[in-house]
């Protein structure tokens, strides 16, 4: 099962009111969510998840809890307009949890894990055309090396590249073990056993499939366009790129631009949106690192709308 990371931080973090509308932009198994709504008497909470399992599971128990929830079955690229049809312009707070939960990883049909023989899949949403197995098999030598350069931040990108396009030409590479093969051969057993490129290759495939930055990119000025003020947006990351992206959006919108810096009153239109709760993101503690390894890459950033 799933266990939520920096459960106690980002709840506490959100700062819920009882009467609040609140988002969480990642449902996955409803561990933050959970929480979320036990502090909700007439607040609501909207829940995004573009995988249909972690809906059906989290839908049963949330309404365990109460009835002020509603799950919206799509991409959280999609939050304002989906929020707009419920009726809904203003919220007090947003959290996401980004990436995979590890029921996914684990449900070995969906072809996340370099750890177990599947077909090609790694679709958050079985829905979309783009699977893993159209990535191996028809994008460009150039483009699956930029993709494993710069999602995966492999050394051994393009050996890895030329291999597949090489074993492809003979025929179609349909499995996670053939895939995790090719790059073992690639490679070589020494540096394959060493810097497990495995994990960074699929890594960058499952983030090419669901563009996963992309989304991240788009979403977050609509979520700090949707915050009430004094609202927040909770946001966990899991790998640098991610973070990376979060951090420059956010310094982008607390910050005041270099043209009106200095000026007596900063005009109206210049004025920063956000304020950086933290200015360092916080990090998951040694007990939680130790009860569950998935919290080890996690780093928390909090804003404030103001
Ligand atoms: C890390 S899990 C969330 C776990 C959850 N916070 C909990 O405590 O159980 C991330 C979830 O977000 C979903 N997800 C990831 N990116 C998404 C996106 N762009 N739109 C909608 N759902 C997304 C995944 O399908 C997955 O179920």
């Amino acid at each position: 099962m799933h266990k939520s990371v920096m459960l106690n931080e980002t709840i506490s973090a959100l700062n819920i009111k009882d009467d609040g509308i609140y988002v969480d932009a990642t449902l996955g198994y409803a561990g933050h969510s959970s929480e979320i709504l036990k502090r909700l008497k007439r607040g609501r909470l909207f829940a995004f998840d573009q995988d249909e399992e972690a809906r059906n599971y989290s839908f049963e128990k949330l309404a365990k809890i109460n009835s002020q929830f509603k799950i919206l079955p799509y991409n959280f690229v999609n939050m304002k307009k989906a929020l707009q049809k419920e009726k809904i312009d203003l919220i007090d707070g947003i959290l996401f949890d980004l990436g995979v939960s590890s029921p996914q990883i684990d449900n070995k049909e969906r072809g996340f894990s370099f750890m177990q023989d599947a077909p090609l899949d790694m679709r958050m949403n079985k829905n979309n055309e783009k699977s893993a197995f159209e990535v191996i098999n028809s994008y460009s030598e150039k483009k699956l090396l930029e993709i494993f350069f710069n999602y995966g931040e492999e050394r051994k990108s393009k050996i890895i590249a030329e291999k597949i396009i090489q074993k492809r030409s003979q025929k179609e590479i349909r499995t996670t073990l053939e895939l995790v093969e090719i790059i073992r051969n690639s490679v070589g057993e020494k540096y394959f056993n060493l810097y497990h490129p495995e994990r960074k290759i699929f890594q960058a495939i499952r983030i090419e499939v669901n563009d996963e930055l992309n989304v991240i990119k788009q979403v977050l000025p609509d979520a700090i366009s949707l915050l009430k003020k004094g609202g927040r947006i909770v946001i966990l990351t899991f790998h640098s790129l991610e973070d990376r992206i979060v951090k420059q959006i956010f310094k982008k919108y607390s910050d005041v631009p270099e043209i009106v810096k200095g000026l007596p009153e900063i005009p109206e239109e210049y004025k920063p949106l956000i304020k950086l709760v933290n200015k360092k993101p916080i990090l998951p503690s040694i007990d939680e690192i130790n009860k569950n390894s998935r919290s080890k890459s996690a780093k928390l950033r909090i804003v404030e709308r103001i």
